[in-house]
């Protein structure tokens, strides 16, 4: 295999070093710049314990190719000796007894350096939920939040402006990921629009009940009247069979349980949950308020599904959709990509595709308003959307990128 010469800043140093393309950056500090204090557990860019600063971003150094950091600013744990943040964060991590054999300290430390920077008003839920892309496997996590959540704090209390500012687009942690976040959805048969719909969505419980997550907005359009729309968006089952992989087992006027499986390349997922469902006739607006688990993964999904119609003319109807999620367990590794977010936008438009097609043919299948009832026959589930496309185009985008 031809070596390759890279040129890197590693703590603050220029190096120069001859690298096999494949070797990754995770080996790269370890076996070439003897910076051993970037572990590498999973290797999948699941445990997050090889976590460095990119640029500045938090990144996996195990899916990272060495060759791809070329000319780049790279900083690992023992890049933050004077680093003041840092230097709470071990104090608080000793107090709060946030480690036992320290395997995932290194990559808990800079996750956490990240949050205390980007997210200076956090709560410990939000820790949790920032946090979740780093796995411990033997401490348990209560002690690692109560140890960043105390950092947050005071800070907070001393001097809330001495908080270093931090870009928003900084924030993703998988630079590799970050490639796909312009890609356009696929929409064949839906109009593009892209006005946001929050405004008209906006029901009284949206903001007292905002969790943190991703929010991904979309809209698209529909061959028929709001009406008609309106009471398609009513009967649960009929929206179920327009998402593919949805299934619903229960459904009153006001709440649902079921399941929605996926394909994803090569992964799968299967959560099954329920959600509480408002709907304001007024506005043309409601929600979809849910959570749910995969037990084929053990991780764990919440989302908020906001939308409005409106009137787009000559008999045809706009849907704005919003969506914010967040996702826990492994998982939530692909939670602040861009992958995740193209992936939900395939699914509205397939989702658009298919209430048209089945506004179109006049189905429906929905039981008796107020009462519990089992799937109808006439709302069969689709197939799980296998977003296979969506996975490889992204593999291409991220390779391309690298060089
Ligand atoms: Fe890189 Fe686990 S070793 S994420
Ligand atoms: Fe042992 Fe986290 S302290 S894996």
């Amino acid at each position: 295999m031809s070596m390759q010469a890279i040129n890197m800043t590693i703590n603050g140093e220029k190096i120069q070093a001859l690298v096999e393309p494949r070797t990754h950056l995770g080996d790269f500090l370890r076996d070439n710049q003897r910076l051993t204090g970037t572990h590498l557990g999973c290797e999948h860019g699941v445990c997050g314990a090889c976590t460095v600063l990119i640029e500045g971003v938090p990144s996996r150094a195990c899916i990272a190719y060495a060759v791809a950091c070329d000319g780049q600013q790279v900083r690992t744990i023992e890049g933050f000796e004077e680093d003041e943040v840092m230097a709470q964060l071990r104090t608080a991590f000793s107090r709060f007894h946030a480690l036992q054999c320290g395997f995932c300290t290194p990559g808990m430390l800079i996750s956490a350096r990240d949050v205390v920077l980007r997210c200076p008003t956090a709560d410990a839920h939000e820790v949790r939920v920032q946090m979740s892309g780093n796995l411990c496997r033997c401490t348990g996590y209560q002690g690692i939040i109560n140890a960043i959540v105390s950092v947050i704090e005071s800070r907070r209390a001393a001097n809330a402006d001495r908080v270093e500012p931090v870009a928003t687009a900084a924030r993703a942690p998988l630079p590799s990921f970050q490639a796909v976040a312009n890609q356009a959805s696929a929409a064949a048969s839906v109009a593009p629009a892209t006005a946001s719909p929050t405004a008209a969505a906006a029901t009284p419980s949206d903001t007292a009940n905002k969790k943190p997550g991703t929010r991904i907005e979309d809209a698209f359009e529909v061959d028929h009247p709001i009406d008609v729309v309106w009471e398609a968006f009513a009967d649960m089952p009929k929206v179920a069979a327009c998402l593919p992989g949805a299934e619903i087992t229960e459904h009153t006027p006001t709440s649902i349980k079921g399941k929605i499986s996926t394909k994803f390349g090569p992964m799968r997922a299967a959560f099954v949950g329920s959600a509480a469902l408002e709907r304001n006739a007024a506005t043309h607006a409601g929600s979809i308020r849910g959570a749910g688990t995969d037990s084929l993964s053990n991780s764990r999904a919440r989302g908020d599904i906001t939308y409005a119609l409106s009137d787009a003319g000559n008999g045809r109807t706009r849907v704005a959709v919003a969506i914010e999620y967040s996702l826990q367990g492994p998982l939530a590794q692909f939670s602040r990509g861009g992958l995740v977010k193209e992936f939900v936008k395939k699914m509205v438009a397939d989702f658009a595709a298919n209430l048209n097609a089945r506004l179109g043919a006049g189905s429906s299948a929905s039981g008796a308003p107020g009462e519990a009832v089992a799937a109808p026959a006439g709302a069969a589930p689709m197939s799980p959307m296998d977003a296979a496309g969506v996975f490889w185009r992204w593999m291409v985008s991220t390779i391309k990128s690298w060089f």
